[in-house]
């Protein structure tokens, strides 16, 4: 397989939209490849007729006066309008009628309780507005008000969707944290955001142990002063030291509130959330999302792409965490609005088997499954027997996301998942972007293994060189979106010249996604990865700066080059070549390898741990003093560098590099 995940270069097999895909579906939203075309024509000629249009599906206290204000690289939506990201998700499905269909379903992680093994709960709308209004009162009983940034720090529970929407329902921007995460990403987040109430659990269960949440956010407000509040959800059971006048019980403070507290009205560009994602540089950056533009655009991407048909039998169940942008767009916000049920999963994929997802969509008749392919790499190498041992009819529609997949695990997905009668909807977007910018249309768009094929309505993405002119056909270039639309970041949080530089500076007046891509003769986009130092580990973002500053702040290593090396299941494996500090510049071992891993791993948390760890006596760097970064690649990947060499200061570090031995 190792060989498959960059040869997406030479795919040529088409699959059209199944034949009997419309009858199976009842309705499709976008029928045809022609009508896609015309539809998107139109949008990217006419955005605000077009975005105006579909705007009007949603409810506003008050009507915008203009669709779109763009003074570049500021984009105002739907202006003047005033509306509620919370009502339409919810309360407007109860008032609507729909009050008893199901919004949520939750499966918890340990499959002991309920009635058929396992942890279920069926959350309708109705009483997802009541929980959602007691939160928000809750929220404003500790202080919180509109505008003041709410940390949440949760697993995935159907609280943490409650505590989202109970920010927007108030006008609190949440900003939720992974709950994968350790303490030092808390400090540098809610520090970053200002917010000084956090809502987190006593722990979540993963893999049959429980994770020490509230254990990580008490090591973080030892060095965050300002947290007036930490709102604690019981989840595990786990005994938790709880800090008096600090620190209050959701089963106290939220069961006891009112169901009253309506949705506040806000003005169309009021900031929704923060997110954080990782940049260039050390310091992840806070992506502001504001509310009308991101609420229309993630739930006409959600129903395009996913073809969603409300209280028409589907469901969906896309398996990302909340603390990603992934589950805020289409676990939450984009799903809701479509009253098709959102199905959240509390634990790991292969817990407490490698089925458990299989046996996840046999049981609750999921239609919709949405993953990344560094799972469906996992799930391949677990073995078909775990999706044959049960029913997956039910599907429909497959999606993936995160990063470019491998032709071969397209296919498998398409074959064992799919039963080669379900469309594949490789979604390619970014924290940034809101929702999906270039997707094929389960309907319309004949698929690729590999290609993420064309752009979604409104989104005027093309491949340019640095002077900003399109690349012909099969040539790499910079992928960019040359107009604003509804989902796009407004900025980054309390940085203004930062998110200058990093998305609109390089190719003047257009977005700057950061990937490398190229177009092909259909005009099908291929994502060739980024083209800055973020890695993509497992379809997460971290940037290298990140992992680098955390070895040295071992204080066992004086130097760090963090580089992505090709791995077999999560795409892109971390290298780390590291200088070590002369006192333990003799204990140059695998345990020095294993103590710096952990330390990462404790440090950012399990995602940024690294795959390899090299020891040298240098770093390679240009004249200036620049790592040569394209040599350490090459070196993790084990490839013959064909790098001039010439500038590297010392040639000595290069083959002291080239010696030393492998992890
Ligand atoms: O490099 C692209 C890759 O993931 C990056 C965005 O990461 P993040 O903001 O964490 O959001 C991930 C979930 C939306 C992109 O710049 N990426 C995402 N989806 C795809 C992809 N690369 C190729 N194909 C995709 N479908």
């Amino acid at each position: 397989m190792s060989s498959g995940i960059h040869s997406v270069q030479h795919e040529d097999r088409i699959f059209p939209p199944p034949a009997d895909f419309a009858a199976r579906m009842g309705t499709l939203h976008v029928p045809d490849l022609a009508t896609y075309q015309s539809m998107h024509e139109r949008s990217i000629r006419d955005p605000e007729g077009f975005w105006g249009d579909v705007a009007k599906d949603f409810h506003w206290f008050k009507p915008w006066s203009k669709v779109l204000e763009w003074n570049l690289p500021d984009a105002k939506w739907f202006v003047g309008g005033q509306t509620n990201a919370c009502f339409n998700a919810v309360d407007r499905q109860v008032e609507a009628g729909h009050g008893d269909e199901v919004a949520i379903i939750w499966e918890g992680e340990p499959n002991a309780a309920g009635p058929h093994g396992h942890e279920v709960r069926h959350i309708t709308y109705r009483q997802l507005r009541d929980e959602v209004a007691r939160c928000a009162a809750a929220l404003e009983s500790l202080g919180v008000k509109k505008g003041d940034v709410v940390t949440l720090y949760m697993g995935m529970v159907p609280e943490l969707a409650v505590a989202v929407l109970a920010c927007a329902r108030i006008g609190a921007p949440h900003s939720v944290i992974f709950g994968g995460f350790a303490a030092q990403a808390i400090v540098d987040r809610v520090q970053d955001a200002q917010s000084t109430v956090i809502v987190t659990c006593d722990g979540a269960h993963r893999r049959g142990t429980v994770v020490p949440l509230k254990a990580n956010v008490d090591a973080a407000c030892e060095r965050l002063p300002d947290v007036r509040h930490v709102l604690v959800l019981r989840r595990t059971g786990t005994d938790v030291p709880m800090k008096a006048g600090r620190d209050v019980w959701w089963h106290d403070v939220v069961a006891k509130q009112p169901t009253t507290r309506a949705c506040e009205p806000v003005d169309a560009e009021h900031p929704l959330f923060l997110l954080y994602t990782s940049g260039s540089t050390g310091k992840p950056k806070g992506i502001l999302h504001t509310t009308g533009g991101y609420m229309v655009f993630t739930a006409a991407t959600a129903r395009w792409t996913f073809n969603l048909v409300p209280n028409s039998g589907q469901v969906y169940f896309c398996t990302a965490d909340l603390g990603w942008i992934t589950g805020h767009s289409y676990i939450v916000y984009g799903l809701l609005p479509n009253r098709v049920p959102t199905l959240m999963y509390e634990g790991a994929p292969n817990w407490p088997g490698d089925d458990r997802f299989w046996s996840i969509v046999a049981r609750h008749k999921v239609t919709h499954f949405y993953t990344a392919p560094t799972a469906i790499r996992s799930f391949m190498r677990w073995g078909d027997r775990h999706p044959a041992k049960h029913d997956l009819s039910s599907l429909r529609v497959l999606g993936t996301v995160g990063e470019p997949i491998n032709p071969e695990a397209w296919i498998w997905y398409h074959e064992k998942i799919g039963g080669g009668r379900c469309p594949i909807v490789d979604t390619m977007w970014q924290t940034e972007t809101g929702g999906h910018i270039i997707t094929p249309l389960p309907g319309a768009t004949p698929t690729v293994p590999g290609s993420c094929t064309l752009p979604m309505f409104g989104v005027d993405a093309a491949v340019v060189d640095d002077h900003g002119h399109e690349q012909p056909a099969n040539t790499g270039g910079l992928l960019v979106i040359r107009k604003p639309w509804p989902g796009m970041l407004r900025g980054i949080h309390g940085d203004r010249q930062r998110f200058i530089d990093t998305y609109f500076s390089r190719v003047k007046g257009m977005y700057l996604a950061g990937d490398g891509a190229r177009r092909d003769q259909r005009g099908y986009f291929w994502i060739m990865g980024r083209i800055d130092d973020v890695l993509n580990v497992s379809g997460h973002r971290l940037g290298t700066a990140e992992v680098e500053s955390s070895l040295v702040g071992s204080k066992l290593v004086v130097e760090a080059a963090v580089v992505g090396m090709p791995h077999e299941i999560k795409g892109t494996g971390i290298a780390a070549f590291c200088v070590l500090h002369p006192d333990h510049a003799a204990n140059a071992d695998e345990n020095m390898r294993k103590r710096l891993m952990e330390h990462v791993a404790r440090d950012i948390g399990a995602i940024a741990r690294p795959d390899m760890i090299r020891f040298t006596n240098g770093l390679p760097k240009t004249r200036s003093g620049k790592i040569m970064r394209r040599l350490l690649r090459d070196i993790a990947a084990g490839k013959e560098t064909t790098q001039d060499t010439t500038t590297l200061e010392d040639f000595n570090v290069l083959a002291k590099l080239r010696e030393s031995d492998e992890a």
